[in-house]
C-alpha cells in the first residue's frame, strides 16, 4: 500500500482528533519552508549559502546566511495564509504581526529556524524547530507577552532535520509522527508512526568540554555514568554529540538516550543556554509524547512559565528513567 502523505495524515487528525483546519493548514506551509530550507541547505558551496552573514541577532550570536535564509523564507511563507496573529524567532528582536494587507489567524508560530548553526559550513546536519500556540482571546496585534505560555499550552510542536534525509517530526498531542521528504515527488511521506522513546538507555550526550563549568548534580550524574562497569550504575554508556540539537533529539527518538544542556558557570545570569519557547518546549512537549520525560533539572520544561521571549532554559530530556534519575539528583 501507499505511504501516506503528510496531507492525508493531517485530514486523518481531522477527523480522528478533531484538529483544526486552520491548524491542518497552517502545518501544510511550515512543510512548505522546510522544503524550501531544505532545498537551500543541500545547495551548500554551490547555492552561495554557506558563511557568516556578517550580523548578529539580538542574543548576541553571529549569525550564518543560512539562519538568515531559513528565517526569512518561513517569514514570508507564513505571512499571507490568514491563519496566524503573529510570529517569533530566534533571529528576530522581537514579534513580528501580520502585514495589514492579509487576515490574522488565532495562531502564534515560534520557531529556531536553522539550529545548529556551528555544523553549516562542515555538512552536518541541522534542523528547524518549531512551535504553535494559542493567540490569547482578544488580542489582535500581539506582543511579546502574548508568547510567553507555559509549553503546556502548545497545539503543536515539531522539528525537520536536514541529514541525509530531510524528515519532519509533529506532535499535536496524539503522539509522534514523522514523516521523510521524498525528493522525487516533494512530498512528505508518513514513515515513523508513534514514535516511542524507551524509558532505559546507555547513551548520552552533553558538550563534556563544559564539565568544569556544571552544578554539583550534573557533575555527580555524568561522572557516574563515566565510571561505567565498575561504578555505581554498573554497566558502560556510550556518549554523542552532534552540537545540533534537532539531530541529537533525532537520535534519542529513534533508539533512546539522554540530552544534557545545563545551566553553567560560564555566565551565571543565564539559566541554560538553549531557548525555552522555540527549543526547550517545542523538543520538550515531542519527547513527552514519544513517551519520554523533560526537565530543567528542578520541573518539566513544560511547566516553566516563561518571562521574556528569547528566555534560556536548562535542558535534559530523553528516556525517562535517566531524566528522573538526573532530575532527582537535584534534590538531594
Ligand atoms: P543554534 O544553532 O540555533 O543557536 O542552536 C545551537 C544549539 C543546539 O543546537 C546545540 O545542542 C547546542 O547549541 C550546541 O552547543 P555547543 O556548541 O555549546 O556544544
Ligand atoms: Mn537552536
Ligand atoms: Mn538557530
Amino acid at each position: 500500500m501507499a505511504r501516506l502523505s503528510l496531507t492525508h495524515h493531517l485530514i486523518r487528525c481531522e477527523r480522528e482528533h478533531g484538529l483544526d483546519p486552520d491548524l491542518r493548514l497552517l502545518l501544510e506551509v511550515v512543510a512548505r519552508a522546510v522544503k524550501a530550507i531544505s532545498h537551500a541547505v543541500g545547495k551548500g558551496a554551490l547555492g552561495g549559502v554557506l558563511g557568516a552573514a556578517g550580523s548578529t541577532n539580538v542574543q548576541g550570536e553571529a549569525q550564518k546566511k543560512l539562519d538568515v535564509l531559513s528565517n526569512e523564507i518561513l517569514v514570508e511563507a507564513n505571512s499571507w495564509g490568514g491563519y496566524l496573529a503573529g510570529m517569533a524567532s530566534e533571529e528576530m528582536d522581537g514579534p513580528v504581526g501580520i502585514p495589514v494587507a492579509y487576515p490574522r489567524g488565532k495562531y502564534l508560530l515560534l520557531y529556531d529556524p536553522l539550529d545548529g548553526s556551528s555544523n553549516i559550513d562542515v555538512n552536518v546536519s541541522v534542523g528547524t524547530i518549531f512551535s504553535v500556540l494559542k493567540c490569547p482571546p482578544g488580542v489582535t496585534e500581539p506582543d511579546e507577552r502574548s508568547f510567553l505560555q507555559p509549553g503546556s499550552q502548545q497545539v503543536c510542536a515539531g522539528y525537520a532535520v536536514y541529514g541525509p534525509q530531510t524528515l519532519m517530526m509533529l506532535t499535536i498531542g496524539h503522539g509522534v509522527f514523522g514523516f521523510t521528504l521524498d525528493r522525487d515527488t516533494g512530498s512528505f511521506l508518513l514513515t515513523h508512526e508513534q514514535v516511542q522513546i524507551p524509558a532505559d538507555t546507555g547513551e548520552f550526550a552533553i558538550n563534556a568540554s563544559n564539565m568544569r563549568h556544571w552544578e554539583p548534580p550534573v557533575k555527580r550524574y555524568v561522572n557516574e555514568l563515566l565510571a561505567g562497569r565498575t561504578g555505581p550504575r554498573g554497566r558502560d554508556f556510550n556518549m554523542r554529540w552532534v552540537a545540533s540539537m534537532v539531530a541529537d533529539v533525532h537520535r534519542i527518538m529513534s533508539r533512546g538516550g539522554i540530552f544534557m544542556y545545563p545551566r553553567d558557570a560560564r555566565d551565571p545570569g543565564k539559566p541554560g543556554r538553549l531557548r525555552l519557547l522555540y527549543e526547550g518546549n517545542p523538543m520538550a512537549f515531542l519527547v513527552e509524547q514519544a513517551g519520554g520525560a523533560a526537565t530543567n533539572g528542578h520541573q518539566r520544561i513544560l511547566e516553566v512559565l516563561p518571562g521574556k521571549l528569547h528566555e534560556r532554559v536548562a535542558v535534559f530530556l530523553g528516556s525517562k528513567n535517566e531524566v528522573d534519575l538526573v532530575t532527582s539528583y537535584h534534590r538531594a
